[in-house]
């Protein structure tokens, strides 16, 4: 089985963590779609890696990662990534670059920087570079070499190939594919809260455009935190802005990992998990960053909403409608206890017990992993 791992709500659910975790157990690893707009945080040992471009499996030093075609891509960016692993003398996976990834210009950052504020875009060039792949004005990867041969980045040009062929060869292999989303699914061009979303297509659909190749034995992951997170402007239907808020962004560090802004944070969003199961296929849920509950003096769970008094379950489709709507709660009794060193379901309190699988029952569909902390090994596998 091939997996796709994405984001289902305004993304940094700990994506980054999970791929790190699932890349022993797959060949390769492909990035999609996005830019360093991402930051995706893997934390051995203590160390935190902020990776924004590369794959969050690049320290596994025997795979093979891949920045696939429907990237948008920094080079600068990319130059500074591979030059912090050679710093560290870190061993990385061998990296190959779509030679139709498209580039982020000087020119999309600074209209990205003068135009994106009304959005809180990360200022990175991400909307100015997609609209130039869309009108067809673009700069691919292989114009770049052309243009640039002496580029610092130039010892990693015999790697600029086409990735969609080498995905191919490792599936003819019967190898394993393991695909990395960027984003999430509310901040999809399509199905997220347009206009307050990213540029690219970051729910299911992105992956296969994005890498050029067609799988169909694929688990789907989709990754939540315990509550709700938004760097950036829109709608945010369970944002607390009250004291809870304010204890929920302390405890969980939650300060962007890409531009260092506050994290917006609120109450788990069943509705909106609904919904990204079924634009995505979801096949499992990675449940992370349940230690930050611990300590609360209560937990709520939004289970669906409320027009005046008619009840809502169907994340509505335009930003519109969800104005008029208000979050309807379930409140669920919490757990003093420090879970960090929980190495398996049954060592968890019982009423985090209950918190996971009442998620599995208002979702439908079952919680696979649960982070208990940011390192490699604070993962809980459900059986
Ligand atoms: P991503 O963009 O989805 O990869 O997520 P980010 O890396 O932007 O943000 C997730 C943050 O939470 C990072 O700082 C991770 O190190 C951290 N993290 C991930 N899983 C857990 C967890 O289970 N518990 C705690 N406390 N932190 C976690
Ligand atoms: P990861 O992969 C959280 C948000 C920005 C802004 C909107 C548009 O780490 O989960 P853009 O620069 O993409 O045009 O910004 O999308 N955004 C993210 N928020 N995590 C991300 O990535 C994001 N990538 C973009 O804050 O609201
Ligand atoms: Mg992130």
């Amino acid at each position: 089985m091939h997996t796709a791992v994405l984001g289902i709500q305004w993304g940094d659910e700990g994506k980054g963590k999970i791929i790190d975790y699932l890349a022993s157990s797959h060949d390769v690893i492909v990035r999609c779609q996005g830019g360093n707009n991402a930051g995706h945080t893997v934390v051995v040992n203590g160390e935190r890696y902020p990776f924004h471009l590369l794959p969050s499996a690049i320290l596994h030093k025997n795979k093979t990662c891949v920045l696939g075609n429907g990237m948008v891509i920094d080079p600068e960016v990319l130059l500074k990534e591979l030059n912090n692993l050679k710093e560290k003398k870190i061993e990385s996976a061998n990296l190959f670059i779509s030679n139709k990834a498209h580039i982020i210009t000087q020119q999309h950052i600074e209209q990205d920087q003068a135009n994106g504020k009304s959005i809180g875009t990360t200022g990175r060039g991400i909307g100015p570079a997609y609209a130039s792949k869309i009108t067809r004005t673009g700069l691919r990867f292989k114009e770049f070499i052309k243009q640039n041969p002496y580029h610092e980045l130039n010892f990693i040009f015999n790697n600029v190939i086409d990735t969609s062929l080498l995905l191919q060869k490792n599936l003819d292999q019967d190898k394993k594919i393991l695909f990395e989303g960027a984003q999430a699914t509310m901040l999809d061009i399509d199905h997220g809260t347009y206009p307050f979303v990213t540029s690219s297509n970051c729910s299911i659909g992105g992956i296969f455009s994005g890498s050029g190749i067609f799988v169909n034995d694929i688990n789907v992951i989709g990754v939540s935190k315990a509550y709700t997170t938004r760097v950036g402007s829109g709608p945010f239907p369970t944002e607390l802005l009250d004291d809870m808020g304010e204890e929920i962004r302390e405890k969980g560090h939650e300060f962007g990992t890409t531009t260092g802004r506050p994290r917006r944070c609120g109450w788990l969003d069943t509705v909106v998990l609904r919904y990204s199961k079924r634009i995505n296929g979801l096949s499992a849920l990675s449940i992370m960053k349940l230690d930050i509950l611990s300590g609360l003096k209560e937990i709520k769970i939004c289970d669906s909403y409320l027009n005046d008094t008619t009840l809502v379950t169907e994340f509505p489709p335009s930003i519109e409608e969800l104005e008029n709507l208000k979050a309807n709660y379930i409140t669920l009794p919490s757990w003093e206890e420090d879970i960090t060193a929980c190495k398996n379901f049954e060592e968890l309190p019982k009423n985090a017990q209950d918190f996971i699988t009442k998620i599995e029952y208002l979702v439908g569909i079952p919680v696979k992993y649960i982070g208990v902390g940011p390192d490699r090994t604070q993962l809980i596998v459900k059986p």
